[in-house]
């Protein structure tokens, strides 16, 4: 398969699209520094699913032995604090002002869709700098190296890594006081918006499959109830194509290279 050939497919199936979707994962934002989950170094590599993936394994490290997380947490939140939108993000916000791209749905949960300008994302893990009262519910959205430099700075000057002091890291509830927690979605809680998310496939013509191993549902759905609505999919992974059965076309590049080279060339077409 001649990957030049394939760009300029993926391209004229978008230029041409009336409501495209991207679908993304992990992948998207490893070129922004922030690590894939199941790649070779990924987070499942440095920590134990069990552990630290579902509330109640990471209440137990926390009471069990909470300095273990500590070295780790640093490392994740300084990889998000650098972070930025990186070429396939901005490709994204860059189809969505150009009308060719409606609606990003995304598992991922570091902002930087919405950082790169899209409007319309549907965030089905949750977003880490929105953070969710315990008692109310009450969300409120933080600004993202704001509280990243806030918590690291708590985070720092910590004696004791213990619930209480873990809890006291974000800041109270505005409108009860309460403790809040990144408003994320744990393994064994409910995804977010998925009904929105099966509902932009369904209505989609083209959905775009950005870096993700296609390992977690219902995420993992979404190419192929787009592919049975009549859409075309288009898969970006340098590794492995998960959609395969019903990819269109299949990039076997990195996100940002990939998608740098399909926007550019979606603009010559464009004029
Ligand atoms: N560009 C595009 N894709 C990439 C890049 C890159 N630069 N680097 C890696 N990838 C691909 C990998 O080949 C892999 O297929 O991104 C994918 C990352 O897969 P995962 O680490 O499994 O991430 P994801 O698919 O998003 O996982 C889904 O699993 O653990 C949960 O909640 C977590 O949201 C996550 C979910
Ligand atoms: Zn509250």
């Amino acid at each position: 398969m001649n990957t030049e050939m394939e760009i300029k497919k993926a391209a004229n199936i978008l230029a041409n699209a009336k409501r495209s979707v991207a679908s993304c994962g992990a992948g998207i934002s490893a070129e922004s520094g922030i690590a894939t989950f199941r790649d070779p170094g990924g987070v499942w590599e440095k920590l134990n699913p069990a552990e630290v993936g579902t509330s109640d394994g990471l209440l137990n490290t926390l009471t069990r032995d909470p300095g273990k997380l500590l070295p780790f947490f640093i490392e994740l939140l300084e990889a998000f604090e650098k972070a930025e939108p990186n070429p396939a993000h901005l490709a994204l916000g860059e189809l969505e002002r150009m009308g060719i791209l409606q609606t990003v749905i995304t598992q991922n949960i570091d902002n930087l869709h919405i950082e790169a300008g899209n409007t319309d994302v549907i965030e089905v893990h949750g977003n880490g700098f929105r953070i969710r009262c315990l008692s109310c519910r009450n969300t409120e959205r933080m600004q993202r190296k704001q509280l990243i430099r806030d918590t690291l700075k708590k985070v720092k000057q910590m004696q004791d890594f213990s619930l209480d002091a873990v809890a006291s890291l974000l800041p109270p509830c505005r409108l009860c006081l309460s403790p809040t927690r990144p408003d994320v979605v744990m393994f064994g809680e409910a995804v977010k918006d998925i009904p929105q998310a099966f509902d932009a496939a369904r209505r989609c013509d083209v959905l775009l499959a950005i870096g993700t191993s296609g390992t977690v549902y219902p995420a993992a759905h979404l190419p192929f109830h787009a592919k049975e609505s009549g859409a075309k999919v288009i898969v970006v992974n340098p590794n492995e194509n998960a959609f395969s059965a019903v990819s269109d076309v299949y990039i076997p590049m990195k996100a940002g290279e990939a998608m740098g080279e399909i926007i550019s060339t979606i603009r010559k077409l464009m004029h």
